[in-house]
């Protein structure tokens, strides 16, 4: 069976790595899923979070999907190991599901000098401690500091990103990590939504401290696996569209997307369940 790339976030925060998807493979064929009736989940329990993207990835299964990238951290870090172990093989063992977490993290190694890295992301990221544990495993002598940041999810859900009450709970968040440790060089933005707020972060980060958004790293890592993958590139069907469903009010999405992505975006609403 051929088909679109499934890209499925929460809410909006998929749409930056699908951009960045985009932009590198225009060719494919995408099918977008934001759960936005339901974000955010990264204040949600492990169980929650993984009971929710499995009806997602068996949705976008059922529409024709023969691979979906969990374009959110929160569902990677919780739920991705559980559906490739437990689901996959009884669904469809010849479909794939694939994270953000591993690309991300391959791709620190080449960016900090000092090997301290900050990290920022939902509270359920960081609880899941799948940032350190990965980085454990690639870069043992890294040194990590970790920072929740509860309110920063709503901020852009709510189309608040720019507005000055954004200012203080980024200040609050940045100021913790660069004072937990001052040698930070690079701080990795851990969840799809924090791009929205990057112009925020750069105002209250040090000038000698690298601010990294996954989306770049992630498209590159999706295109070095299409490459190695061939059976499964030639199952990607290649028309160049992008359809966008959401499980909210599609006017919502349409207005809010259309900002993220700078185009026009027509959604259609479905019920996950
Ligand atoms: N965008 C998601 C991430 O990358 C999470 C947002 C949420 O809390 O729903 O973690």
């Amino acid at each position: 069976m051929t088909g679109p790339i499934g890209i499925f976030d929460s809410g909006y925060g998929g749409l930056t790595i699908l951009r960045q998807i985009r932009g590198l493979m225009p060719e494919y064929d995408y099918l977008y899923l934001g759960d936005n009736a339901r974000a955010p989940y990264g204040t949600r329990s492990f169980e929650l979070v993984y009971e929710f993207t499995l009806q997602a990835v068996r949705r976008l299964f059922d529409m024709g999907c023969p691979l979906v990238i969990l374009a959110c951290n929160t569902a990677s870090a919780k739920a991705l190991r559980s559906i490739q172990q437990n689901n996959l093989p009884e669904i469809d063992p010849t479909r794939r599901v694939l994270g953000i977490i591993r690309p991300t993290v391959e791709a620190l190694g080449e960016i900090s000098h000092t090997g301290h890295i900050g990290i920022v992301a939902t509270p359920g990221t960081i609880r899941s401690h799948t940032y350190e544990l990965e980085i454990a495993k690639s870069y043992p002598d890294m040194q990590v500091t970790s920072e929740a940041c509860p309110m920063w999810v709503p901020l852009v859900e709510n189309q608040e990103f720019d507005s000055p009450g954004a200012d203080y709970f980024v200040q609050k968040r940045i100021g913790n990590l660069m004072h937990h440790d001052p040698e930070i060089d690079t701080i990795l933005l851990g969840c799809t939504h924090y791009p929205l707020l990057l112009d925020k972060i750069l105002k209250y980060v040090p000038s000698n401290v690298k601010v990294i958004p996954q989306g770049e790293y992630v498209a590159n890592s999706l295109q070095q696996y299409l490459l190695r993958h061939t059976d499964m590139e030639q199952r990607i069907t290649q028309g160049a569209t992008c359809r966008y469903l959401t499980t909210e009010d599609p006017s919502m999405f349409n207005e809010s997307a259309t900002i993220f992505l700078r185009q026009p975006v027509t959604a259609e609403r479905i019920i996950l369940d």
